[in-house]
């Protein structure tokens, strides 16, 4: 058997439902279990309120930005994290009024944070110099004094994870350095102009298995409220630790359980601000620990191929019907998955056998290297990749010119919708334009 995490808390499909699936709607397919995504959020936010009375939870839609799921999340309570005006039209096109989403970016245009601004955003994540200034030349009288801005702050530390998705060192294009008077000239110049300032964020980093830097970073922005307080008599009424919690993509991750995760940070804070008189709403902006779990991709499998290796002497290749263009992470992070043979639940255990999963498309991809699978796996066979609800769908392309898989969501009903078709091959030509002369 797999070996999985000590608490396995991924969802995974049945052979029944996958097979219904899969003729459905197709393969690949992303597959996201709505029971198991509401849950997860509900998990978080009583753990965080429970930690934390003043608490709110924003869902990073860029883990998955489908409407559907955007929706739930903002159904179970959560406020929006929009990275980018798509994003902010996603949420808005899923019924999310403006000012419950809140607008990050580390180089905001002009248009966008005007179309933010038009559509009553709920705060501004602010993030350099230039912001602040393009933000003085757009914002009218009224907007100046109704539009909530947050810093983003760079705590200067230095998280344990994949160095693509650390964002807390002081060598980052994210926010405002505390340490070398970045941050506290920012609050200084956003107050001169008469802003709004609303608070202040941090994000270290994603799939965060250790949470030391995100309780390093929580007490740092809470340090700083103090410091701004003290300083300048200003006092923060928002403070945000951004997301970052880690999942369990395969059985070596462990990630720490929300309520422990929550109370750790929360503590941290605590600490910074206790007899300070700053009473902020403490929010979170979690994306991959809500989605990731909840979902699952469904390949097919194509060739199988035995070839030699100077490393492994024989290296079995199992090509799927998908690849780089629906997860670029194993390509972009090493990135390490679950994989699993949809098979009947009463089957005995597999003898398993190592097997490097690769895609269809034009590099030497290692979709998934070496791993388990059953050594009698075939053509024909479906497998799923577990645990991939959180920046595959969102991080999909075109490349090779492969159609983005669909989006099945399993609803609590037990029966399906397409929440994300597949694109068509209309679509693929439609940006395309041939110039007269080469028509
Ligand atoms: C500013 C910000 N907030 C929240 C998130 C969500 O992080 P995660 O999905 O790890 O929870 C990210 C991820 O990149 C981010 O950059």
């Amino acid at each position: 058997m797999i070996s999985a995490p000590i608490l396995d808390t991924r969802f995974r499909l049945t052979e029944t439902v996958a097979l219904d699936l899969a003729k459905s709607y197709g393969t690949p397919l992303y597959v996201v279990d709505e029971k198991h995504f509401r849950e997860r959020i509900r998990t978080y936010l009583t753990a965080f309120r429970a930690a934390y009375d003043r608490s709110e939870i924003s869902f990073a839609s860029k883990a998955n930005s489908t409407l559907a799921l955007v929706k739930i999340a903002y159904e179970e309570g959560c406020t929006i994290d929009v990275a980018s005006e798509g994003e902010l039209r996603i949420a808005l096109a899923a019924g999310v009024p403006g000012n419950k989403c809140h607008l990050h970016g580390n180089n905001k245009q002009v248009e966008e944070l005007q179309f933010a601004l038009d559509n009553s955003i709920g705060h501004i994540v602010a993030d350099s110099f230039d912001e602040i200034e393009l933000l003085d030349g757009i914002l009218s009288n009224e907007q100046r004094a109704s539009t909530k801005i947050v810093l983003r702050l760079a705590p200067g530390v230095d998280p344990v994870t994949h160095a693509k998705i650390s964002t807390g060192q002081a060598d980052t294009k994210f926010g405002f350095n505390i340490a070398d008077g970045s941050a506290e000239r920012a609050a200084q110049r956003c107050l001169e102009l008469g802003f709004n300032l609303y608070g202040f964020h941090c994000h270290v980093g994603s799939q965060l298995l250790d949470p030391e830097a995100q309780r390093s970073g929580g007490e740092l922005i809470a340090k700083f409220a103090v410091d701004m307080k003290d300083k300048h008599g200003y006092i923060a009424q928002y403070l945000n630790v951004g997301g970052g919690l880690g999942v369990a993509y395969t059985s070596g991750d462990q990630p720490m359980g929300m309520h422990e995760y929550c109370r750790l940070v929360v503590q941290a804070v605590n600490t910074a601000l206790e007899g300070t008189g700053i009473d902020p709403i403490l929010g979170q902006e979690p994306g991959r620990s809500l989605t990731a779990e909840s979902g699952v991709t469904l390949y097919r499998v194509g060739v199988i191929k035995t070839v030699p290796s100077k490393a492994l002497g024989q290296r079995t290749y199992v090509a799927v019907d998908g690849g780089l263009s629906d997860n670029p992470r194993p390509a972009l992070y090493g990135s390490k998955y679950t994989v699993e043979r949809v098979a009947p639940e009463t089957q005995s255990s597999d003898e398993l056998k190592n097997m490097t999963v690769s895609g269809k498309h034009c590099e030497t991809d290692k979709l998934f290297d070496e791993t388990p699978l059953p050594a009698d796996l075939k053509v024909g066979d479906l497998i799923q990749v577990l645990c991939t609800g959180a920046y595959n769908s969102s991080m999909a392309s075109n490349y090779n010119r492969y159609p983005r898989p669909a989006t099945a969501l399993l609803r609590l009903d037990g029966s399906h919708s397409l929440i994300q078709r597949r694109d068509s091959w209309d679509e693929m030509l439609a940006r395309e334009i041939l110039p007269e002369d080469l028509a």
